[in-house]
């Protein structure tokens, strides 16, 4: 719409919704309009990988809800959730320039009120990889996702599949419970070389962001070796390790080859899998992966 100045408006309908109440009933009334809800939850400070999601929804809902809750429950003591970045205004502003229409972003108290005691564990999931280095995450990642399924109730909820084991244990427990929402995981977003996009990476800067992009190189590298035929685990691990090593700023955490479905160990490439990764820099813990998929008799490395 055109104002008299000349400058050129958009009519913003989003809603900022920050309770519980508001945000049920505006899905109920989304609903009894016929629209079909999808639901972004996020913890905020958006990136472009978090705007691809919300892109992905608004391509397959009618009406689209984002969350911005940084969880405390998915942090561990010691873990950098007084210093996550927190960006609500910025967020607001992206988010209304990409007409989102609920921008739902509660209060710790109004998710866990005084007296709150259930968690969510999705067995055998979540105590390995990203759960073993931080006992007690993916009992709080669940705990609130499963919160924000409910409250929301949306058609599909959309992830990344940077956090695979994260994606993994969500559909897992929407298995479980039988919740009607459809998970849709969604591809990484990089950086130009390579470094998967997170809220940390504001962390890292100079030579530490440069040293970051080792990630990256070290599941291509792992590519090219599969691209050459090799399929043993072993192998395919140094050329991992390998690259990651040979750069003196970045510290393994993990580096595993996992059936997509079971997150176990393989020895060998044999159905569709995850190459996963955590590091830390400069006191930055970042992860990524590549998704390894067997395709007749060969395999496609998605990074
Ligand atoms: O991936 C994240 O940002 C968080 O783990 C999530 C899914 C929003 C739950 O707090």
């Amino acid at each position: 719409m055109r104002r008299p100045s000349g400058v050129l408006f958009l009519e913003t309908h989003m809603e900022t919704i920050h309770t519980v109440v508001r945000m049920k009933q505006a899905a109920r009334e989304a609903r009894a309009k016929q629209r079909t809800l999808g639901l972004v939850p996020t913890m905020g400070a958006l990136h472009e990988g978090h705007l691809s999601l919300i892109c992905r929804a608004q391509e397959r809902c009618s009406a689209v809800a984002v969350s911005i809750f940084v969880n405390p429950k998915q942090f561990g003591p010691g873990e950098d959730f007084k210093k996550y970045p927190r960006t609500l205004d910025e967020d607001r502003a992206a988010l209304e320039k990409l007409q989102v229409d609920y921008l739902f972003a509660p209060t710790p108290e109004e998710i866990y009120p005084s007296g709150f005691r259930t968690e969510v564990i999705v067995q055998g999931l979540s105590d390995r990889l990203e759960g073993r280095s931080r006992p007690g995450h993916f009992q709080g990642v669940a705990t609130v996702v499963l919160k924000l399924l409910d409250i929301v109730q949306p058609q599909s909820a959309f992830f990344g599949r940077k956090d695979a084991q994260q994606a993994r244990i969500i559909q897992q427990m929407t298995r479980d419970l039988n919740l009607d929402a459809e998970i849709v995981v969604c591809p990484i977003v990089r950086e130009p070389d390579g470094l998967a996009l997170s809220s940390r990476n504001v962390f890292l800067a100079g030579d530490d962001r440069r040293a970051a992009a080792a990630l990256y190189r070290s599941l291509d590298s792992l590519r090219r070796e599969i691209e050459s035929g090799e399929r043993g685990a072993p192998r395919l691990l140094a050329a991992l390790r390998g690259v990651i090593e040979a750069e003196p700023r970045v510290a393994l955490d993990y580096a595993e080859i996992v059936d997509a479905e079971t997150f176990d160990p393989v020895e060998e490439l044999r159905k569709t899998c995850y190459a996963l990764l955590a590091a830390r820099v400069a006191g930055v813990r970042l992860i990524d992966n590549a998704l390894i998929e067997q395709v007749g008799d060969s395999f496609r490395v998605t990074l």
